[in-house]
C-alpha cells in the first residue's frame, strides 16, 4: 500500500471519529448562537432609552455589534445546516474549528440565562416597609415580602409593651400589604411583623398645615450609603422621598432584597415614596417595582401618583431615561391635577430623570421642553430629581430643580462639568440627602453631604413665597 493511499484511510478514519462530535459541537453552537442572538437584540430594546441618551457615534458601535453579531450567527447557522448535508467535507475542517465560537456562544447564553431567570425564581424576603396610600394623619401602608407563600400578622399599639391591634395577612401569599387606616394625628405607633424580628415604630402625620419636614435620597443602586443612613436617622424627618434607581437591575429579585437590607433602619420607621428610575424596570424590573412598593395608585396609577401631607402637595412623576415614559396618559393626568392645586400652596414634584444640569443628558433627555413651561406655569416650587450622580441647585424663572443622585457609593466626579447658566451650587463626588422643612412663608432646603472622614457638610437654600 502506497504511502498517499494509507495517508487516504487515515484521514477517513479521523474524519469519521470527528463527525459525531463536530455535529455535536455545530448542533450546540447553533442552539447557542440563535438564543445569545435574541437576548443580545432582547437587551439592545431593553437600553435602548439610554442608548439615545449617547452620543451619536456610540449609538452606532452598539448596533453595530448587535447586527455583527446577528450575522455570524447566520454564517454558524449556515455552516451547521451544511454538515447536515455534506458531513464529510466539514467534519473534514474538524470540530476545533467551531469550538471556540460554538463555546464562547454557550457560554454567553448561559451568562444571560442565568443572569435573566435564576434571580427570579430566588425567592426574597423584604422586611417591613412604610409607604402612604391615603392621609398621612390617619393612614400608613406596611408591605413585607415572605420567601415562602404563608399567612402572617401585624401587630399594632401605642406602647412597644402592648401590640394589642393584631392584624391577619391570611392566604396562601409571598406578598403582604396591610392598610392601617384610623390612625390619630401626630401619634407613635409601635408594631411588628410575624416571621421577622424586631419591633419598630412610626409617627403619623400632624395634620398641621404647612409645617413638614422630609428627606430627599436618590440613587441608591440597592447599596445605601451607611453616612446617608446615620444622617438621616439624626434628622428624623416625617417620611422620605427618594427618586428612583433604587436598584441596578430591577429584573433582579435578589438586588430588591438588597436594597431593603440597606435601607431598613429607614423604610421600617418612615414612609417611603418613591419614584421608578430607569435601573429600576431594567430587564423586565417594572413588575418587581410594582410588586414591592404601595404607592397611592388611586390618585393616578401604580407609575404615577399623587398625594397631600400636612397640606403640601407632592407629584410623582415615571421619567425614566427622559421623556420616552412620559405617554398620552401621564401628561392627561399631570395637567389635570396640576389644574386642580391652588396657585398659593406649596407643591413639589419628584421623578428620576434630572431636568436642567451641569453633566450630563441634558440635551439628550427632551426633559427642559416637555416641562419647564408647564412647571412655571402652575406654579410649582420645586423639582427633585436624581439621574445624575452629583448634587446641584439651579433655578430658572420661579422653579427650583435639584438633582440629588447621591446616596449610594457611585458619583459624578470624573466628569468635566462646564457649569450650566441655570446652576447655582454644584458638589460632585460626596454622599448626601436633602432635609427639606417647608413653613408657611419660606421652605428650608438643606443638603448634608459628606466627605470620606464621615464629616460633615452642609450646603441651604431657601425657598421664599
Ligand atoms: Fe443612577
Amino acid at each position: 500500500m502506497s504511502p498517499s493511499s494509507n495517508r487516504g484511510e487515515s484521514e477517513r478514519i479521523l474524519v469519521r471519529k470527528q463527525q459525531p462530535r463536530a455535529i455535536i459541537w455545530f448542533l450546540l453552537g447553533m442552539i447557542g448562537a440563535v438564543f445569545a442572538s435574541v437576548a443580545l437584540w432582547w437587551m439592545v430594546i431593553e437600553f435602548w432609552y439610554g442608548i439615545h441618551t449617547f452620543t451619536f457615534w456610540f449609538q452606532h458601535v452598539i448596533v453595530a455589534i448587535a447586527i455583527g453579531i446577528q450575522f455570524y450567527v447566520v454564517l454558524h447557522c449556515r455552516n451547521a445546516i451544511s454538515l447536515l448535508r455534506k458531513r464529510r467535507e466539514v467534519a473534514r475542517a474538524g470540530s476545533g474549528r467551531y469550538k471556540l465560537t460554538s463555546f464562547s456562544f454557550i457560554a454567553s447564553l448561559l451568562i444571560i440565562a442565568g443572569f435573566t431567570f435564576i434571580p427570579r425564581v430566588n425567592h426574597v424576603a423584604i422586611a417591613p416597609h412604610l409607604s402612604y396610600t391615603g392621609d398621612p394623619a390617619t393612614t400608613i401602608t406596611v408591605s413585607w415580602y415572605t420567601r415562602e407563600p404563608c399567612e402572617t400578622r401585624l401587630y399594632l399599639g401605642i406602647s412597644s409593651h402592648g401590640l394589642m391591634n393584631e392584624t391577619v395577612v391570611s392566604g396562601n401569599q409571598r406578598l403582604h400589604e396591610v392598610q392601617l387606616t384610623g390612625l390619630s394625628p401626630n401619634t407613635r405607633y409601635y408594631y411588628n411583623v410575624s416571621g421577622f424580628e424586631g419591633t419598630w415604630s412610626f409617627m403619623t402625620a400632624t395634620g398641621d398645615t404647612e409645617n413638614l419636614s422630609f428627606g430627599v435620597i436618590s440613587d441608591v443602586h440597592q447599596e445605601i450609603h451607611e453616612m446617608v443612613v446615620n444622617g438621616l436617622l439624626a434628622v428624623d424627618p416625617s417620611f422620605i422621598i427618594n427618586t428612583g434607581d433604587l436598584v441596578n437591575f430591577g429584573g433582579w429579585t435578589g438586588s430588591w432584597e438588597k436594597y431593603y437590607n440597606g435601607v431598613k433602619p429607614l423604610c421600617t420607621r418612615y414612609p417611603m415614596m418613591t419614584a421608578i428610575g430607569n435601573h429600576d424596570t431594567m430587564l423586565g424590573g417594572m413588575r418587581n417595582y410594582k410588586k414591592f412598593h404601595a404607592m397611592p395608585a388611586s390618585s393616578g396609577t401604580e407609575r404615577y401618583y399623587y398625594f397631600t401631607c400636612n397640606g403640601v402637595h407632592f407629584i410623582s412623576l415615571d421619567l425614566e431615561w427622559g421623556i420616552e415614559t412620559f405617554d398620552h396618559a401621564q401628561r392627561e393626568w399631570l395637567i389635570q391635577v396640576l389644574d386642580t392645586i391652588p396657585e398659593q400652596d406649596w407643591l413639589v414634584v419628584f421623578n428620576h430623570c434630572s431636568h436642567f444640569t451641569s453633566t450630563r443628558f441634558q440635551e439628550k433627555t427632551g426633559m427642559v421642553d416637555a416641562f419647564h413651561s408647564l412647571f412655571n406655569k402652575h406654579d410649582v416650587d420645586m423639582v427633585l430629581t436624581g439621574h445624575n450622580h452629583h448634587f446641584e441647585i439651579l433655578q430658572q424663572d420661579t422653579v427650583t430643580y435639584i438633582i440629588n443622585g447621591i446616596a449610594g457609593h457611585h458619583f459624578e466626579s470624573w466628569r468635566a462639568i462646564e457649569q450650566a447658566p441655570q446652576s447655582l451650587h454644584v458638589t460632585c463626588g460626596k454622599p448626601g440627602f436633602l432635609e427639606i422643612r417647608v413653613f408657611h412663608e419660606t421652605t428650608n432646603i438643606t443638603a448634608h453631604l459628606f466627605e470620606e472622614n464621615g464629616q460633615e457638610i452642609t450646603v441651604s437654600h431657601l425657598l421664599e413665597r
